[in-house]
């Protein structure tokens, strides 16, 4: 299998690769960042069997629709969209209020489980490769991640083509090819999720500081990427 190589591959040798050996059966998650778009700029211009999924969680700035808008008409090809449940969510809304992530972890993690693990699961099943945007560079959490690995839970490989990627390589590679990207990325806002947990950082602040702003940076993450 030419991914037990992975390290000596290009970015398209290894989706070449993905696509060969799980043709139908690779998924690709996108939040539509920079990192992401990279890489579904690669899957689409290729024309490759890999699905391409994002996760809409309701709660998604204006400007990433609208990345979202550019790209599929840039590449006339589809971006799945999964929705959280209606009655989880209803439920959610009506017994805690539209902000209840700002209370405590545990509402935090609840308004994260239900708006994209859940969807996440639903996205991934049948799937047994997922493709990832995650990089070393973004926390110390995602430092000791491989880039191809078991996902026990999901019984799935997930494969991160850009873990030793850095965010010059990132911005470099939009340039050259023109890649559509979130215009929040030009104001200061390196990382972004969930428009009322995602803020732009400050020269020196870390790459993840403006997710969930008000946490430990120990406990930042929710919950797509737990092992
Ligand atoms: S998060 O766990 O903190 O939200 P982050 O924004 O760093 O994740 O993104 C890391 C990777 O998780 C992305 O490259 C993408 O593969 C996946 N991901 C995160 N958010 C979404 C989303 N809304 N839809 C689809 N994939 C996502
Ligand atoms: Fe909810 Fe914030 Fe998590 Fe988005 S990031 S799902 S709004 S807690």
């Amino acid at each position: 299998m030419k991914l037990n190589n992975i390290e000596q591959l290009s970015l398209e040798e290894i989706l070449v690769a993905i696509a060969d050996e799980f043709a139908n059966q690779a998924a690709f998650s996108t939040s539509l960042s920079w990192e992401d778009q990279v890489i579904t700029h690669h899957i689409f211009v290729n024309k490759l069997p890999i699905r391409v999924f994002t996760l809409d969680t309701g709660r998604l700035f204006p400007e990433t629709y609208h990345v979202l808008n550019r790209t599929i008409a840039r590449y006339e090809q589809p971006i799945e969209v999964f929705f959280p449940q209606v009655e989880a969510t209803q439920e959610l809304m009506t017994n805690k209020g539209p902000l209840s992530f700002y209370e405590s972890l545990e509402n935090r993690k609840e308004c994260c489980f239900i708006r994209k693990v859940e969807p996440l699961n639903r996205a991934l099943e049948g799937v047994k490769c997922w493709i990832t945007g995650l990089r070393a560079e973004h926390s110390e959490n995602r430092q000791d991640l491989e880039m191809i690995e078991k996902d026990e839970q999901r019984n799935l490989i997930k494969v991160q083509p850009l873990l030793n990627w850095t965010l010059d390589d990132v911005k470099a590679e939009i340039s050259k090819n023109n890649i559509p990207y979130n215009i929040l990325h030009d104001k200061g806002f390196v990382s972004i999720g969930c428009q009322p947990c995602t803020r732009a950082i400050k020269e020196g602040e870390d790459f993840r500081g403006g997710r969930w702003w008000w946490e430990d940076k120990s406990k930042k993450e929710c919950g797509l990427h737990a092992s």
